[in-house]
């Protein structure tokens, strides 16, 4: 079992390189199915949820390979199976793109139900409905979801919930409906624009993608395309609050700067300095104390819950009272007792969060509780007093490429051990 071993206190100094974002090679790795051709995928992260999904995609009967580390070609010419067992996806939640993927192409699909980060109910109920919108049977047998049609219509379709997962699902299935689907109160992350881009590639005809609402006419056949995935804003975001919280000078390159607009606001609020370039944004002290402030996490674009628990470590160590109110899901504090445990002061109220600042944290073992969770002992293991062991680095490992690389690259000390 790996674990990371920080000595904190570093003042964080360079440049980081971001990579492709997982959120979009999670849907696109699974789109590329969808056509009866190949398809290759560029800037990809080099992430255990990648790599789970080559494999299953390789069990499926499609040949996926890695050209590069960051490249896979997938030709799904000869792909036919159209079931994906419980062991193929139990680490990884975004298994359920398979769904509207084999759907679209097979009008059949059955998936184990996904595993992936713990934080509250993660209920599929939309993606379900949605596919029953387009004329789908959808059945539960057991852990596997069962959804099979003659053919798939266009239809009308509003969530009552902004949801990026059905979003795209039912983006997928609907790119080979007959006829025009329209999504209403769609999700405007970039990811589900990333998405579409990818799909309009294939040869689907979407339109809106980045708005609330999306309205897609459906094609018979995608073909094969060439695709180069955006930078990842979240790992962008928790390398830009590493720079803050450690009161040191980085440059976050390879991205792009209005997707973390909602973050920059706050570490402005704070009293960080940001500066922002083309494809690049800087995060530096500015001499200035920092200040507690409140965040409310939102659909794109507010505040990313993603970004939440980093950055409740960068309101830990600021001066006063900050609130957080996480909106989107319901058991996404978990990582606070770890938090506390580091000196860190914080009250969990419900949705909301009351920090009260201190002076700096101090290093212990931690666990990681889920991915952006491990992310934030990571943060807090950079800035405290002393040595901080974070252990179930597995998490962390699902979405963020050679963490412990990237960090030493900019004078952290930290290096992972196997225990
Ligand atoms: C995606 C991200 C995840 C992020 C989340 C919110 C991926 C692979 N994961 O997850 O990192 O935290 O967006 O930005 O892109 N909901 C329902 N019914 C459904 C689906 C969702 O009620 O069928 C609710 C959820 O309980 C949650 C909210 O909708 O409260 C948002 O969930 P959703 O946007 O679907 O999250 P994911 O797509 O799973």
């Amino acid at each position: 079992m790996d674990k990371l071993v920080i000595k904190g206190q570093n003042r964080l100094k360079g440049e980081v390189i971001i990579s492709g974002a997982k959120n979009a090679a999670v849907a696109i790795i699974p789109a590329a199915i969808m056509a009866d051709d190949v398809c290759i995928i560029e800037n990809l992260p080099y992430i255990e949820d990648v790599k789970c999904l080559f494999a299953t995609l390789n069990k499926l009967g499609a040949k996926c390979e890695y050209i590069d580390k960051h490249t896979l070609r997938i030709d799904s010419r000869n792909l036919e199976n159209v079931s994906v067992t419980f062991e193929e996806v139990r680490k990884m939640r975004a298994s359920y793109y398979l769904l509207g993927a084999l759907l679209a192409r097979f009008k059949s699909a059955e998936v184990a139900m996904p595993g992936g980060c713990n934080f509250g109910t993660r209920p599929i109920d939309l993606h379900l409905s949605g596919f029953a919108s387009l004329g789908a049977e959808v059945e539960m047998k057991g852990e596997v979801v069962k959804v099979s049609a003659q053919s798939l219509k266009g239809a009308s379709i509003y969530m009552d919930t902004v949801s990026v997962g059905a979003t795209i699902n039912i983006m997928l299935a609907a790119s080979m409906a007959e006829g025009v689907t329209t999504i209403e109160n769609a999700a405007r992350e970039p990811h589900v624009v990333d998405a579409a881009n990818f799909l309009n590639m294939m040869g689907a005809n979407i339109k809106g993608a980045g708005t609330d609402v999306i309205r897609i006419t459906g094609v018979e056949k995608l073909h094969g395309a060439q695709y180069t995935i955006i930078p990842d804003q979240i790992e962008a975001g928790t390398y830009m609050i590493a720079a803050a919280v450690t009161k040191g000078d980085v440059v976050v390159k390879n991205i792009i700067p209005t997707h973390m607009d909602s973050l920059s606001a706050k570490l402005l609020e704070i009293g960080v300095g940001v500066e922002e370039g083309d494809d690049y944004i800087r995060v530096f002290y500015d001499d200035k104390e920092y200040k507690g402030v409140n965040v409310r996490t939102m659909a794109y674009p507010g505040f990313p819950t993603d970004m939440q628990p980093q950055m409740a470590v960068l309101l830990s160590v600021c001066k006063g009272k900050s609130v957080i109110t996480e909106n989107v899901w319901d058991k996404r504090y978990q990582y606070t007792d770890e938090l506390k445990r580091l000196g860190a002061k914080i009250n969990v109220e419900g949705r909301m969060a009351i920090i009260e600042g201190v002076e700096s944290l101090t290093g212990t073992d931690v666990d990681a509780t889920d991915l952006r969770a491990g992310a934030a002992m990571i943060l807090a293991g950079l800035c405290a007093r002393g040595e901080t062991v974070v252990g179930e680095v597995k998490y962390i490992d699902r979405g963020y490429e050679e963490v412990e690389n990237k960090f030493g690259l900019l004078g952290a000390d930290i290096k992972r051990v196997s225990m």
